[in-house]
């Protein structure tokens, strides 16, 4: 049979929205210790980006009372393609509707994924402008690259919980052209954990993990880039010597072959620090799958990742499998 034609509808991960109980907090640690910078603010919501993001913003940070995922937002390769997707998803019933656009954003289609996390598509973006004291001598770089605290470039990628995990890879491959990258089925093919999928040549934009505790709309982790293996070692010193909780790494998964270091940020969300990886240009390229064996821990080489990696998300709950629910350090 022959392939289905790809899509080509969603050019990529324009953003995402993390609620935080700590904003001031939050914002130090992405500000100060990430080294983002802010773009805007409004009402309960900051809006960063990394020195590398082209656009306005990438990441909102908004007070609320627990932590977990706002909405993440796509960005369509043109307004046909925008207009396309909406007509698509809103036949499933999945649509919420259109909005004027958050800030730095033309007009949004939002909606649900089958789990209940919050998306939406628009196209038209605003580009970030330097002001003077960030403008950069590189014409080709959106802004100076500060060199304050790890200096993330960029938005990678996120991961979330589903309780189902194939209904919503289904969703993101068909309704928003995906391509699956790999996954992770115990049980002689029957229980599928984990797959990880890209609108683009970047290994994965959006995975869904199972959700352990039966939880729905919730968050595993985002993930920001650094060029290199030696800015995550670096990035993990930074982070130590703030207080910071690290909860896994620096190490390599052997999934995806990304070198990762996992912290908290202080209002409660799992954020990662990213680098290595792999891109992929064949459009015909086969999802690599991995049993438990083949699977093992995780990692490739390195400490295992801990069993607060699979029981703790945010928003955190009591959960029905809940063998252990690590409690959050408070020496931040
Ligand atoms: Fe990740």
């Amino acid at each position: 049979m022959a392939a289905a034609e790809p899509l080509h509808n969603i050019a990529h991960l324009g953003g995402v929205e993390l609620f935080t109980p700590l904003p001031d907090r939050s914002l130090w640690y992405f500000h100060d210790l990430l080294g983002m910078e802010v773009a805007h603010t409004a009402g309960p919501s900051v809006y960063l980006r990394g020195y590398g993001d082209h656009a306005a913003s990438t990441l909102k940070l908004t007070a609320a009372a627990k932590p977990g995922v706002g909405c993440v937002s796509w960005r369509a390769m043109s307004p046909a393609a925008l207009e396309r997707r909406a007509r698509a998803i809103e036949a499933t019933g999945l649509g919420v509707g259109w909005t004027n656009g958050d800030f730095g954003r033309g007009r949004s289609y939002r909606f649900h994924d089958p789990d209940g996390h919050l998306m939406e598509i628009y196209y038209e973006e605003q580009k970030f402008a330097a002001p003077p004291e960030l403008r950069s001598t590189l014409k080709n770089q959106p802004q100076k690259y500060t060199g304050r605290g790890v200096g993330v470039r960029r938005t990678d990628h996120l991961a979330l919980l589903a309780g189902d995990v194939g209904r919503n890879r289904q969703f993101a491959q068909e309704l928003l052209g995906f391509q699956l990258r790999e996954q992770v089925i115990f049980e002689g093919g029957k229980n599928e954990i984990g797959s990880w999928m890209s609108p683009t040549a970047v290994h994965h934009q959006l995975a869904y993990v199972v959700d352990v505790k039966g939880g729905h709309g919730r968050l595993h982790h985002f993930s920001l880039w650094v060029d290199n293996r030696e800015d995550v070692l670096r990035a993990a010193d930074i982070l130590a010597e703030n207080g910071i909780f690290i909860e896994a790494g620096p190490s390599k998964h052997n999934n995806s072959q990304g070198f990762y270091l996992y912290s908290y940020e202080p209002g409660g969300n799992r954020v990662e620090i990213y680098s290595g990886s792999y891109l992929v240009f064949a459009p015909d390229w086969e999802p690599v799958t991995w049993n438990e064996q083949e699977r093992g821990t995780g990692t490739y080489w390195g400490a295992a990742l801990p069993d607060s990696f699979i029981q703790y998300a945010t928003p955190d709950i009591e959960g029905k499998e809940t063998t252990v629910a690590p409690k959050l350090p408070v020496f931040f």
